[in-house]
């Protein structure tokens, strides 16, 4: 089982955003996949109970994974996405501590990327995989990326942080999409917004092929 928990001592850095979009691409790709709220916020049970059939599973998990983790083990679900408040509860290390990889979204922006540290911090006492994904960032032109964008890398290349090549654009598409009880994929495959995820998505899950050293089953595999 795959876990990933989405995490940043930063509120608004874009963790609920990701996680929605991350669960809904492996849900859509044929993956069991389960949801877990550990944020009292509680933004993506919201999200879920707008959605139409109620997939992925949400569980609510405010007082802390372990145990929920356990059971979802036993439910066969192959991959788990952990949102997380902004906070350092014992809840988030618990995640962490629990992942085969840690994100970190950040926006492009001194206090995102100052944020950033303590969260990786953590990622690295407890010897896992981490990357920053730049999150909300001023969009590409002819296909070149942002001054601010690659200020932010060059400050997280210099701390030796690993951060995803790709970006994740500030576009209004992902926050429509979510109030809709959906994800940008979902309301248009063709948009941009779509692309993004979809590059994230796959780059989540070479990564995790990389970590664990096995081709996860397709769903088409496992069905045959
Ligand atoms: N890439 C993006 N484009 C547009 N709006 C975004 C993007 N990422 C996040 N937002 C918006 O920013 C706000 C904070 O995002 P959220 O995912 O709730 O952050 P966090 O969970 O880290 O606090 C939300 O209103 C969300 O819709
Ligand atoms: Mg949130």
């Amino acid at each position: 089982m795959n876990i990933v928990t989405l995490a940043s001592r930063k509120g608004g850095a874009g963790k609920s955003t990701l996680t929605a979009h991350l669960a809904a691409a492996a849900h859509q790709a044929g993956h069991r996949c389960l949801l877990v709220d550990a944020d009292p916020q509680g933004s993506l049970t919201l999200w879920q109970s707008l959605r139409p059939g109620g997939e992925p599973i949400v569980k609510n998990a405010a007082r802390g994974v372990d145990g929920l983790l356990a059971i979802a083990m036993t439910e066969g679900y192959d991959w788990v996405f952990i949102d997380t408040p902004p906070t350092m509860w014992v809840v988030v290390s618990e995640a962490i501590r629990a992942s085969t990889m840690v994100l970190v979204p950040a926006r492009p922006s001194l206090f995102d990327l100052h944020a950033v540290r303590e969260t990786v911090k953590t990622a690295q006492e407890r010897a896992k995989p981490y990357a920053v994904v730049i999150n909300a960032a001023p969009a590409r032109r002819d296909d070149r990326e942002a001054p601010v964008v690659a200020h932010a890398r060059a400050h997280l290349d210099r701390l030796g942080i690993p951060v995803w090549s790709g970006q994740i654009t500030q576009r209004a598409g992902f926050s429509l999409a979510l109030a809709a009880g959906a994800s940008a994929p979902e309301v248009d495959p063709h948009s941009a917004a779509a692309a993004e995820i979809g590059a994230l998505w796959s780059a989540v899950e070479r990564s995790v092929e990389a970590i664990t050293g096995t081709k996860g089953r397709s769903p088409a595999e496992r069905a045959a």
